[in-house]
């Protein structure tokens, strides 16, 4: 009886444990993060999980929003020679088609050149691939990282946006 008892402690406790693990691990790696997908095809070509501020002198309007399950998310307004405006999110990571060479001239951050970037699928322009030029050295701090993505908002979308459209009432749909 007495034995019974302590095996029962024990297993309830592994079981604890084991729910507790099994718990934490899904959660820490998954908190917020969403994978951004091409609007015109799909594919998924970045995740949220990269998202990160890097704030472009030239910015017309800079502001936080809360997207793709991230919090204070930079949103900056970048306006290109022609006058075209466009939303813009940074990433460190993103799946990209490089296209073309790189551009040194009108970059929205300076000391680093960029180039398109089309999505790897269906070749729609997702935003600029930014690479840091050598020829402006470690003046400032480590955070000046090598390589980022700048990605039009309104051409990219969240996974979980599908969820939010079957809830959509009735009355909105075809
Ligand atoms: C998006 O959906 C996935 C899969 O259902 C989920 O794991 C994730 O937590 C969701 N992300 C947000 C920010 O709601
Ligand atoms: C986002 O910004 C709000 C308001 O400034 C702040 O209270 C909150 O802690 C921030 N969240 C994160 C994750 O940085
Ligand atoms: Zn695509």
């Amino acid at each position: 009886m007495i034995f019974n008892l302590y095996f029962f402690v024990f297993i309830s406790y592994i079981l604890h444990n084991i729910c507790v693990l099994a718990e934490q691990f899904p959660r820490s790696e998954k908190n917020g993060q969403e994978l951004l997908l091409c609007r015109k095809c799909g594919a998924d070509v970045a995740d949220s999980y990269y998202l990160f501020s890097k704030p472009s002198p030239g910015a017309r309007k800079t502001e936080k929003q809360n997207l793709f399950g991230q919090q204070n998310v930079t949103v900056q307004t970048l306006v290109n020679p022609f006058g075209i405006k466009f939303e813009v999110v940074t990433a460190e990571k993103a799946r990209c088609d490089n296209i073309g060479p790189n551009q040194g001239a009108d970059s929205w951050f300076p000391g680093y050149s960029w180039r398109i970037c089309a999505c790897p699928h269906c070749g729609q322009h997702l935003g600029w691939t930014f690479e840091k030029t050598d020829s402006i050295v470690e003046k400032q701090s480590s955070e000046n990282i090598k390589t980022f993505h700048g990605l039009i908002l309104r051409n990219i979308l969240g996974e979980n946006f599908t969820d939010s459209l079957i809830m959509m009432p009735k009355m909105y749909k075809m």
